[in-house]
């Protein structure tokens, strides 16, 4: 067996792999989201670790298998997240999140010193949510607290450190700090040198399937697994989804739609160039890369709506009904734009709407809204691609919501792709239990693990009438973000 470790932003999951890819087991915990002011997000990097501890070891404790059968574990982490560390390896404050808006005058400060060098070395914009501006925030807003920081980490490397003893980035994790020279799989020593970072602040940087050790033995009491357990170095989340989702090779696409949404392109080298229009980061299979445009709030769009307006309610009953209304939600559309927004716009202060209430309109027409509106963001990120020259015809569903049969055909019928659902999807723990999969020496690469662990369920073929009708929406959807722009106050 291998484990695969999910930190994820609401909660941790855990899922116990067998060497044929069928999950065992799983389990999970959920930590709290600070949000003290408009726009920040903070977790505590010590409920991160003592979630994955127990989500462990219920799973050692529960599956009736002997510790000494689990071989290796491996993580999917969020990412972005700043996790500052002192010389005792302590966080010297809570984390700062991918979803943090607080740095958009870091951003431009980023900007203005870097120049071109930004894109072409680090291959993506200056966004809020990246590391590099979230350490300039912390060192002019909280000087004493960076003083006392002689290293960094992103959320699942902390993770990792705590259960191994040793500190190491992986590339794919890196390449969202702003810091990595993305082609050439280094620390970008412009980056570093012009925001006065010393080389000892970055951490080492291994493949996200490199062996970096086995558990401390405090780890290995606490969890219940054999100290000899092999630990890999793990991925970004977005890079474990799409591993977890076979998107191994080029031409295939991923949409997965969780807190945040994201469509993602397999990259076989760095050579393309989308101008800085969607993210390109190193994925977690050695020597690509994938391209991504993301949605800030994708399931949390939804998981917001229900949270004000059906507390308590299950996304089965706030959705109920949903089925009857037509594909446009009977005039009323709904921008996504809660947090702000990525992909295309990378504005961390635009706010959604509803437009075109109706009388008539129900609760069920809202929730029907809000999900075309969140799968209209994502499809700006497909007309990135497509305008860049890629053929998307078919893309792999993961996440929240490919969990709901309606949703997987309305993306479909949005994106003018055949959609694939997975069987028994996971998730990034998957990719993450794959990159362990591989490390054991179960399987020769990811390719080959992938054969045996994804398997495709069911594809979602586009309706030609409704999905014109949306494409006709979709103009009227991507309009409403400039004239929205007026009116934020
Ligand atoms: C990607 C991003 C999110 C997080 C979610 O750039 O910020 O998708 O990875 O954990």
């Amino acid at each position: 067996y291998v484990i695969g470790i999910d930190l994820g932003t609401s909660a941790v999951k855990a899922l116990l792999v067998a060497q044929d890819g069928t999950v065992a087991a799983e389990a999970t915990r959920e930590y709290p989201l600070y949000h003290e002011r408009t726009g920040w997000s903070e977790q505590d990097p010590e409920d991160w670790v003592a979630g994955t501890i127990d989500a462990v070891r219920e799973l050692v404790s529960g599956a009736g298998v002997t510790p000494e059968r689990i071989e290796g574990l491996s993580f999917s982490g969020q990412m972005h997240g700043l996790v500052l560390l002192d010389e005792n390896r302590k966080p010297v404050r809570r984390a700062i999140l991918w979803n943090d808006t607080r740095t958009t005058e870091q951003c431009r400060e980023i900007e203005s010193a870097l120049g071109d060098k930004l894109l072409a070395v680090t291959r993506n914009p200056a966004l809020e949510g990246f590391t590099l501006p979230k350490m300039l925030w912390v060192k002019r807003h909280e000087p004493d607290t960076y003083a006392r920081a002689v290293s960094f980490l992103l959320p699942k490397d902390y993770v990792r450190l705590r259960l191994t003893g040793a500190s190491h980035m992986d590339l794919s994790d890196a390449a969202g700090t702003l810091m990595l020279d993305v082609a050439n799989k280094r620390w970008s020593p412009d980056v570093l040198q012009e925001f006065d970072i010393p080389a000892l602040f970055c951490p080492t940087l291994v493949e996200a399937g490199a062996f970096v050790g086995t558990l401390t033995a405090e780890a290995a009491k606490q969890t219940g697994l054999a100290a000899s357990t092999k630990v890999f170095a793990g991925g970004a989340d977005n890079a474990c989804g799409a591993i977890g989702a076979g998107v191994l090779s080029p031409g295939t696409t991923l949409c997965s739609i969780g807190t945040s949404g994201v469509i993602l392109t397999y990259e076989a080298d760095a050579s393309v160039d989308y101008e800085g229009k969607v993210h390109f980061f190193n994925h977690g299979q050695p020597g690509a890369f994938y391209a991504m445009g993301v949605t800030l709030a994708a399931g949390y769009s939804l998981s917001w709506f229900r949270d004000a307006f059906a507390p308590g309610e299950s996304f089965e009953s706030l959705l109920a009904g949903i089925d009857n209304i037509p594909a446009g939600s009977n005039g009323l559309l709904f921008t996504p734009y809660i947090v702000g927004e990525r992909t295309p716009h990378a504005d961390a202060l635009i706010r959604g709407s509803f437009i075109g209430v109706d009388g008539s309109h129900t609760r069920a027409h809202f929730a029907r809204a809000v999900m075309e509106g969140i799968t209209f963001s994502l499809n700006e990120s497909i007309a990135i691609f497509r305008e860049a020259g890629r053929t998307i015809d078919s893309i792999v569903s993961i996440g929240g919501g490919a969990k709901n049969p309606l949703w997987l055909q309305m993306q479909a019928d949005i994106f003018g792709a055949n959609v694939v659902a997975l069987e028994n999807e996971q998730g990034p723990g998957l990719g993450a239990a794959m990159l362990a999969a591989v490390g054991c020496g179960w399987y020769a690469d990811l390719a080959a693990c992938a054969e045996q662990f994804v398997k495709r369920a069911r594809t979602y073929v586009p309706n030609e009438a409704v999905s014109e009708r949306y494409a006709a929406l979709f103009e009227i959807y991507r309009r409403a973000y400039g004239q929205t722009r007026e009116l934020n106050y």
